[in-house]
């Protein structure tokens, strides 16, 4: 039987994992990528147990070098990649100021510059079979500015402006590209980015990654341009979007409180 393959970037942990079992579940083979070899192979273990075939790979995505490497698995036609999930990213809690520039630019490459370059990989390949998906996950936080999440919060406008460019750029050669908007979502998210804990923030807010893995894959089979996994979070963007900027900004300002 034909199998689908998808690659999904930050599949080690939270939901680029959850993407991963739920993929395999639905009769997709995986190839997964990330930069911890040893969380990467026991997800590829728990998704061969649904029957998938998974491929591993270790790339640091913030490096030039990594994304060619993945640039190059996407271009491979003897196996071909029918899905790609731009999912790796993170993003530091904190004032500009008090935060490294290194680690600034870090986030910048990791949550901009390989999402474009690995969504424009799978474009050039997908185009010429006239069919094929990307998914890129942007955020909550690219609905307004955020201070204390500044850098991130940019990066992930970025990720959604791109993303439905992309969608009418790719619809005339058959390929459907979505963008999932997740709100807050305890995963290695938190740890990551410096922030203590989730104490504080409110409870109906919060998504579980199963959740958001589940509704960003329901949405790209049905050819959806955006989906905000969650109803307040899908009413809370709605609202932001029609803001104007002033009042994006405090709201942006009062939600930064949960960031310490
Ligand atoms: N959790 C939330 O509240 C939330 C809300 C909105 C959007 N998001 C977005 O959701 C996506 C997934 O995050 P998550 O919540 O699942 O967090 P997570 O558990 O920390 O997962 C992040 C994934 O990205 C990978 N990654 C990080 N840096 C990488 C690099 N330089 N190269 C390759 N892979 C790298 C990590 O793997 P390695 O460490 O093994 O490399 C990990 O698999 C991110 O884009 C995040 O911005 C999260």
């Amino acid at each position: 039987m034909y199998r689908r393959r998808a690659l999904i970037t930050g599949a080690s942990s939270g939901i680029g994992e959850c993407m991963a079992e739920q993929l395999a579940a639905r009769g997709w083979d995986l190839v997964l990528v990330a930069r911890r070899a040893d969380e990467l192979a026991r997800v590829a273990a728990t998704v061969r147990t649904s029957g998938a075939d998974a491929e591993v790979i270790v790339a640091d995505l913030s490096t030039s070098a990594g994304i060619e490497s993945i640039e190059a698995r996407i271009a491979d036609e003897s196996r071909p990649v029918e899905m790609v999930v731009n999912n790796a990213g993170y993003g530091r809690f904190g004032k500009i100021m008090e935060l490294d520039a290194a680690g600034e630019s870090n986030e910048i490459f990791l949550n901009v510059n390989a999402l474009m370059r690995l969504s424009r990989a799978a474009l050039v390949a997908m185009a010429p079979r006239r069919r094929g998906a990307i998914l890129n996950v942007a955020s909550v936080a690219s609905f307004l500015p955020f201070p204390g999440f500044t850098t991130y919060a940019a990066t992930k406008a970025f990720v959604r402006s791109f993303t439905l460019a992309l969608h009418e750029e790719a619809r005339p050669h058959g390929v459907r590209v979505t963008c999932v908007a997740p709100g807050y979502t305890p995963s290695g998210f938190q740890a990551r980015g410096g922030l203590s804990s989730t104490a504080g923030q409110p409870s109906f807010m919060l998504t579980s990654s199963a959740f958001v893995a589940r509704v960003a894959l329901d949405a790209v089979e049905s050819g959806r341009a955006l989906v905000v996994p969650g109803l307040v979070n899908a009413i809370s963007a709605r609202f932001l979007s029609l803001m104007p900027s002033g009042v994006q900004r405090r709201i942006g300002a009062y939600f930064s409180r949960f960031t310490r």
